[in-house]
């Protein structure tokens, strides 16, 4: 809690003199709920700190960012995808910082954070695909699609879901891996086909797998990790690594400039960097990669050395240019033409 003071002034006036407490924390949190209420609570058991939480999808997160840049009201950036961070990162609206616990990373992580002069830094990785309702897809005799080209088949309509890369890092990441497996041209003549499949583009990225799960529709295209999550919690969800290969995330972490609780940032940025912190996250669904090398990644995480992986160029599509021209084209040819 924020305990501020009001003071009344001549007249009757109140005003609010700021906070008493320097112990806050404004912490944006950008993975699925259950793991940033996690965090929170491990976090506030072991400090003397309070948090505000707002959980946000990656492309809403740097849209906050940008838009309070001349006031930060936010002082940390956890999770979500990396390529929003590394924008953040070009716009200047993250702040370099050398983790003492860099050195403990995977290199992947430590590489995120070159690539953004140490404004970002990989605190987790995952593969795309998606997830199939094995009853919807059994019931309608549909083929489980195993290749991105199956995805088009016109039995599938109005049965996937994806998020809007706008909002979603998922959705973005799915936007950029095709046009780096196809060519740009490509992928958006592939995207305006499978959009008659798709009966929804979602705010958040996983959300899509969900509704899967629930038989709302029959396939998510999100993170393999996200499949995973809810075919362990018993749903009949199949998990698709695509057969022409895919793109992956290395999900990331900022400090913000200007952030007005800069030391309670950098003690919950180097504390979430630890392995025991990253060990506890699969108990709250989390199936990613940890960043930490002596973290234990989760049994179920999908294994990425047995997925066909393209060299995904973070430095290019995380960068402001490509991100914006990639998303305004979408939004013209594919998005804001309705379905
Ligand atoms: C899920 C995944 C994360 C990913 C995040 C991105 O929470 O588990 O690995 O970083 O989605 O969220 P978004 O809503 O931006 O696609």
């Amino acid at each position: 809690m924020n305990k501020t003071i009001a003071i009344l002034v001549a007249g009757g006036a109140s005003v609010v003199a700021g906070a008493a407490s320097a112990q806050n924390l404004n912490f944006i949190c950008s993975a699925d709920q259950a793991v940033c209420e996690r965090l929170v609570s491990e976090f506030e058991g072991s400090h003397d700190i309070d948090v505000n939480m707002v959980r946000l999808s990656s492309g809403e997160a740097y849209a906050k960012l940008r838009a309070e840049a001349r006031n930060p009201q936010t002082d940390l950036w956890w999770g979500g995808t990396g390529d929003p961070h590394l924008q953040a990162a070009s716009d200047d609206l993250t702040e370099e910082y050398q983790s003492p616990m860099l050195e403990e990373l995977q290199p992947w992580a430590v590489q995120q954070a070159e690539t953004s002069g140490h404004r970002t830094v990989g605190v987790y990785s995952g593969a795309l695909g998606w997830g199939y309702n094995t009853e919807i897809l059994s019931e309608k005799g549909v083929e489980p699609p195993r290749c991105w080209d199956d995805l088009l088949d016109p039995a599938l309509a109005g049965e996937i879901q994806i998020a809007d890369p706008n909002s979603s890092g998922t959705a973005y990441t799915a936007l950029a891996t095709l046009v780096q497996l196809m060519g740009e041209d490509e992928a958006f003549e592939y995207l305006k086909e499978l959009d008659a499949n798709v009966s929804q583009y979602t705010k958040s990225g996983s959300a899509p797998v969900k509704a899967a799960a629930r038989g709302e529709s029959g396939l998510g295209i999100v993170f393999m990790h996200d499949a995973v999550a809810q075919a362990e919690e018993g749903f009949p969800i199949e998990v698709v690594a695509p057969c022409e290969g895919t793109g992956y995330e290395i999900g990331s972490m900022s400090l913000i400039a200007g952030a007005q609780n800069e030391e309670e940032a950098k003690t919950f940025y180097d504390w979430v960097l630890t392995a025991e912190v990253q060990s506890i996250l699969p108990e709250a669904g989390s199936f990613q990669i940890p960043s930490n090398k002596n973290a234990e990644a989760p049994e179920a995480a999908p294994d990425l050395s047995e997925i066909k992986l393209i060299d995904y160029d973070f430095a290019e599509y995380g960068g402001t240019e490509r991100r914006s021209e990639l998303l305004s084209r979408w939004d013209s040819e594919v998005g804001g033409v309705g379905n």
